[in-house]
């Protein structure tokens, strides 16, 4: 795959291109990736199209889509998966939102880190809920979580689930045996459900980096709802097609009865879409990884030399969390876009004194990032000389 060459989504409908249609400013937000699908992905879905009806699938009657999530866990994650277990879901954020419905009452409190992905913040209120929080804390330089607050808000009577984000989003690090093993303990001494968002589980970039499904530790494995999906490491997010993985009966009925009648199945183009990638896409998979641990090296060395931004290398995901409160600026979401750089902003993650940059790209892209973050003059010159 030549990952350097990409179509152009600038006149596209694409989400992330959209922000910024008519400007300049290089869109480095959204986590979908600038990359062409594997090409097995694309000649599955070129297969179901050319057959020429689209009717009802029932997802879990779909056979190979169901196989493709097992033998896939099995061979990713040595997690032997029953099928009755894969609970499929049109997308992650629907999961874990019906989660929330089935686990809780009105009043109840829902556990999430911080700073994290801004549907998982925004969850626990849709639901009536209270949302404790949990820091995401830098330590011997990576981040952890603060285990002493996950402890205390566990503890708590009313709270009743910890829906976690491994690989953590912004931040990058995948939980170690030891720290699963931490949550496992307080959660399941408190009987706090974990409901895990594991949807960067295939894009673990460091060697001494391994993810290690919730669902797959003996002490959460009736505790705990496991979410995942083809959709981040393979690029097919837009076809949305996501899975939850609950081994506990009676919780998979809770969270079936919850999304009952509000959440569609998932459609066949996602199912053979993640099919393909689990059966059919392992080089490009290969690929896609080496390629994005050059991006993330180059990235982090690159932004650790601009003054008054900093970043610590993520183990896993194409999203680089940047501190930026070295600045000295009120808002550095704008300090970014003036030298034509668009990433996500802190504030949304809840933090905003930093900013996520979406490396999922070729790496001249990133190149002119970085000029441009490093030099003010860039953007203004590139924007005289494209009029
Ligand atoms: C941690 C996390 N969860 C969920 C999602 C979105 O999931 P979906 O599109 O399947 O709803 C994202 C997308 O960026 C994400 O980063």
């Amino acid at each position: 795959m030549n990952f350097d060459s990409c179509p152009d989504r600038a006149n596209t409908d694409a989400f992330k291109w959209k922000k910024y249609a008519g400007t300049d400013i290089l869109p480095m937000w959204v986590a979908d990736m600038e990359f062409t699908c594997a090409p097995s992905i694309l000649s599955a879905l070129r297969g179901e199209i050319d057959h020429g009806v689209l009717g009802y699938t029932l997802p879990s009657q779909h056979t190979g889509a169901n196989q493709a999530v097992k033998h896939w866990l099995k061979q990713q994650h040595q997690w032997d998966v029953e099928t009755d277990w894969i609970v499929w879901m049109p997308g992650v954020v629907p999961a874990f939102n019906a989660a929330c419905k089935a686990l809780c009452h009105a009043g109840d409190n829902v556990i999430v880190q911080t700073p994290n992905y801004p549907p998982l913040l925004a969850a626990p209120a849709l639901h009536g809920l209270n949302r404790l929080t949990v820091d995401c804390v830098l330590e011997d330089g990576r981040f952890t979580l603060d285990f002493d607050a996950l402890e205390r808000h566990a503890a708590l009577p009313e709270t009743k689930l910890f829906i976690l984000c491994n690989p953590m989003n912004p931040v990058g690090s995948v939980l170690t045996q030891a720290e699963l093993d931490r949550v496992a303990t307080i959660c399941t001494a408190h009987d706090v459900v974990v409901c895990s968002d594991e949807i960067h589980c295939d894009l673990v970039l460091s060697e001494n980096a391994k993810h290690l499904p919730a669902g797959n530790h003996s002490a959460l494995h009736e505790h705990s709802i496991t979410l995942m999906a083809a959709s981040k490491t393979f690029n097919v997010a837009g076809l949305g097609a996501a899975f939850a993985i609950i081994p506990n009966r009676q919780l998979r009925a809770r969270f079936n009865r919850a999304s009952q009648g509000m959440i569609p199945w998932v459609n066949i183009l996602g199912l053979v879409a993640t099919e393909a990638a689990f059966t059919q896409a392992e080089q490009w998979h290969h690929e896609v990884l080496q390629y994005l641990r050059g991006n993330r090296d180059y990235l982090v060395k690159q932004i650790n030399q601009i003054d008054g931004l900093s970043a610590v290398t993520p183990e896993a995901t194409f999203l680089l969390w940047v501190e930026a409160s070295g600045l000295g600026v009120n808002d550095t979401q704008a300090w970014c876009e003036s030298r034509g750089v668009g990433p996500s902003p802190g504030a949304d993650f809840g933090q905003a004194s930093g900013f996520r940059i979406n490396f999922g790209c070729p790496r001249a892209q990133l190149e002119t990032a970085i000029r441009r973050l490093k030099n003010a003059d860039e953007f203004a010159q590139a924007q005289q000389q494209s009029k």
